[in-house]
């Protein structure tokens, strides 16, 4: 797989600048996201964490472009997006970022080599052939035995490399997951994160990860907390203390969600 250039791109994929989402629900306003401003570099793999609505999946939403903000603004490898009309925001969506989500959402009637290939033949992008590119990539996440098998007849693990590698298959500086073990057992957990881990480290692409679960976080470059629409803390995840701390705090602030 193509490596990144390490120079002369910039320093940061994400730049989030007192990003905010207010939401009108009939005469209640809603603050989905407070206020969210922080910085991710390039190759950075960090992890977003918080109880049951304190905003993960909507600031996860606002900086993938997929909604727009309030306010603030965001700044994706040196293109402030939230400037830009649906067209070109589209554009950088489908160049800069790829997404998973906890529900895989693969087309059940594909194989996984077609699932993975969609992308690149919807993007016309001539640098990859769309059959090859996507072998490539799923032998890459070790499901070259499961070329030609339909969603239905991979497991649940499986089924999210397949996501994953349909993620990168236009190859995105930033890859972004809301729960992405979320919907797994721990072992097939544990293998999707191996997956994650080792293409953040082999192809440096910058990786954001929305999880409840503080095993996956502590295994991050950066762990940022989140508490009613705000970031309350970024913790340490080398820090055994920290940590628990934070499992501790979780526990009884009675999210059992949070606890795994
Ligand atoms: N479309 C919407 N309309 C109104 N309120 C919304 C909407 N989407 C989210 N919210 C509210 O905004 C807050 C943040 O929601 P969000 O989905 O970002 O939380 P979350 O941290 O991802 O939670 P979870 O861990 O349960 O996925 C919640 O209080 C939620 O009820
Ligand atoms: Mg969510």
């Amino acid at each position: 797989m193509a490596k990144f250039k390490q120079n002369g791109s910039h320093e940061y994929v994400v730049q989030a600048e007192d990003l905010g989402k207010d939401l009108q629900m009939g005469q209640v306003t809603v603050h989905a996201l407070r206020k969210a401003s922080f910085t991710v570099k390039k190759g950075e793999m960090l992890s977003i964490i918080g109880p049951s609505g304190s905003g993960k999946s909507t600031l996860l939403g606002l900086i993938g472009g997929l909604d727009s903000p309030t306010r603030g603004r965001v700044v994706i490898d040196g293109v402030d997006i939230t400037q830009l009309d649906e067209r070109a925001l589209t554009r950088i969506r489908n160049e800069k970022i790829g997404f998973v989500f906890q529900f895989f959402n693969l087309v059940p009637t594909l194989t996984a080599l077609e699932n993975v290939a969609l992308p690149v033949q919807f993007a016309r992008n001539r640098q990859f052939n769309p059959a090859r590119r996507a072998a490539e990539l799923l032998t890459m996440l070790e499901l070259q035995d499961r070329l030609h098998h339909r969603p239905n007849q991979l497991s649940g693990g499986e089924q999210q490399r397949v996501a994953i590698a349909r993620a990168l298959a236009n190859n995105p500086p930033l890859l972004m997951c809301d729960e992405p073990t979320g919907n797994l057992d721990t072992v097939s957990g544990a293998l999707v994160l191996d997956a994650l881990r080792e293409i953040n480290r082999t192809t440096q692409t910058t990786m954001i990860i929305v999880t409840h679960d503080l095993n996956v976080a502590a295994q991050t470059d950066r762990v940022i907390a989140l508490v009613d629409g705000q970031i309350a803390r970024e913790i340490d995840p080398t820090s055994t203390a920290e940590m628990a701390a934070v499992r501790s705090f979780q526990e009884h602030a009675g999210d059992p969600a949070l606890v795994r």
